[in-house]
């Protein structure tokens, strides 16, 4: 579906998450969505959240790699404005294990009021790939409206 227009809002230590974000963004642009905005989850930015049918939240994948995984920063996530009324997807990025960070990062989402409809783990050494293939799914998946 075009005419989408998505905001996307990340939290990213060493840049993966960043660049993940930046890729969704061009891959939906491609599709012909319109993006609002790619910026870190701190520098909250409530016009373009407000313009937005889609908030896009992605953060990375904190844990001991094999147990005790959970998205990075999940207090800041809760504490979003609410999202009552829009969709919303996940994605988180990681290097060995998401474990079930994405389970995690939806229920907080959820819990804003938004309609999450989809989520992806993103393997630090495949964005292009695995934001490719996020963004189509995301195109596939908008349920549609009247
Ligand atoms: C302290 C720390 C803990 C991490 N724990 C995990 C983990 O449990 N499982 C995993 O798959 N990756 C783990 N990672 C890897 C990061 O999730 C991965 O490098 C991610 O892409 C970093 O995103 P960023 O570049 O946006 O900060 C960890 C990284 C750090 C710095």
């Amino acid at each position: 579906m075009g005419g989408m227009k998505a905001a996307i809002l990340f939290q990213s230590l060493s840049g993966n998450t960043r660049r993940a974000g930046e890729l969704i963004a061009a891959n939906l642009q491609q599709e012909g969505w319109g993006i609002t905005t790619v910026a870190p989850m701190k520098q909250l930015e409530m016009s373009a959240i407000q313009s937005a049918d889609m908030v896009i939240i992605g953060t990375w994948v904190h844990g001991l790699f094999v147990v005790g995984q959970a998205p990075w920063g999940i207090g800041a996530i809760n504490h979003l404005p609410a999202l009552r009324g829009k969709l919303a997807a996940t994605y988180c990025t990681f290097a060995l294990n998401p474990g079930t960070t994405l389970d995690k990062l939806d229920s907080a989402v959820s819990g804003l009021g938004a309609e999450v409809i989809g989520g992806l783990a993103l393997h630090r050494s495949k964005l292009h790939a695995h934001a490719e293939e996020f963004a189509a799914r995301l195109v596939a998946n908008v349920p549609a409206r009247a």
